[in-house]
């Protein structure tokens, strides 16, 4: 294992863990490592891989994920980012490894809907509210949606206790002035906000969202990484994102990864001037960025 200097000189705690827990080392040591950390973590991937038709999107790929962590994955186009979280949330089936939400939830093999129950919730790069309704609809439909299904919920009338979690919500992701405003009128950084609020109300203590900045203006930038941050109160997140600027603000951990599999993992700064970082996004750009 070569990845585990620190640029200042010191081998940091976290890439020492990572590198005995994730980076396929061989040996027991890792392995019983593996297993004591497994029994603290929310999500635990291991050896995942997909294999489409002989191509692996995924190869080996191994990611340990704490409670109330706020895990960043960055790396090149066609790394596997969106792979990872369509095994997660059962949109792809692995083809070899293990996928184990909480203590010992076994994801491989649930369906979608079942993931989703769970706790797992998603948000996909574009956003995919209802236009034609107001943005207090939007999150009524997610939130009564989850216990009443779709045409039961339109029927239904809203109790005092769902329009106290809507109004909670509002405020999380700022759109209480909004609130009867259609969908279709917000800016393009509010509907993402939006369609947070939606996937928070369906309680998921594990976040999954894809490119939440893309196409963001450099203030809804910023307010999107407060609003991420927060949320760490209550809930684990899984960020993909290729703006640099963005993941300084927001990230603690980073995963880079590359070919399906984790290429190095620990602060923005180490992950940053990695070598084998530098590499892979070297002929690009400078530094991992949107563009490469
Ligand atoms: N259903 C599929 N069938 C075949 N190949 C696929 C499929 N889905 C993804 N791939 C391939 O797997 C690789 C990883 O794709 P993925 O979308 O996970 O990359 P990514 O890291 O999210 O990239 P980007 O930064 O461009 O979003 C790519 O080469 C992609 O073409
Ligand atoms: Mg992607």
């Amino acid at each position: 294992m070569t990845s585990d200097i620190h640029p200042r000189g010191q081998l940091t705690p976290t890439m020492d863990t990572i590198s005995r827990e994730l980076a396929n080392i061989e040996g027991t040591s890792g392995r019983t490592t593996i297993g004591s950390r497994h029994q603290r973590s929310i999500l635990y991937l291991e050896d995942v891989t997909v294999d489409f038709d002989g191509f692996k999107a995924l190869n080996g790929l191994n990611l340990v994920m704490d409670y109330h962590e706020l895990r960043v994955v960055i790396g090149p186009n066609g790394a596997g980012k969106s792979t990872l979280l369509d095994v997660i949330s059962g949109k792809v089936r692995p083809t070899a490894g293990r996928v184990v939400f909480g203590q010992a939830t076994d994801l491989i093999g649930l369906w979608e809907h079942q993931i989703t129950a769970l706790g797992i919730g998603r948000k996909f790069q574009t956003p995919s509210v209802y236009t034609t309704l107001p943005v207090w609809d939007n999150l009524d439909l997610s939130l009564r949606r989850r216990s009443k299904g779709v045409y039961a919920t339109l029927l239904s009338r809203v109790s005092s206790e769902e329009s106290d979690k809507i109004a909670r919500t509002l405020q999380t992701i700022g759109l209480t002035k909004k609130a009867r405003v259609l969908a279709g009128q917000l800016s393009h950084g509010e509907k993402q906000w939006l369609e947070i609020g939606m996937v928070l109300l369906q309680d998921p203590a594990l976040l999954l969202i894809d490119e939440p900045v893309a196409g963001m203006t450099d203030q809804e930038t910023r307010k999107t990484g407060d609003l991420l941050q927060s949320l760490t109160d209550k809930h684990s997140l899984i960020v993909i994102e290729h703006d640099m600027e963005f993941v300084r603000q927001i990230a603690k951990t980073v995963t880079v990864m590359h070919e399906g599999t984790v290429l190095c993992e620990g602060p923005v700064e180490y992950v940053q001037n990695h070598p084998r970082v530098i590499e892979i996004y070297l002929g690009r750009q400078k530094e991992p960025h949107a563009s490469v």
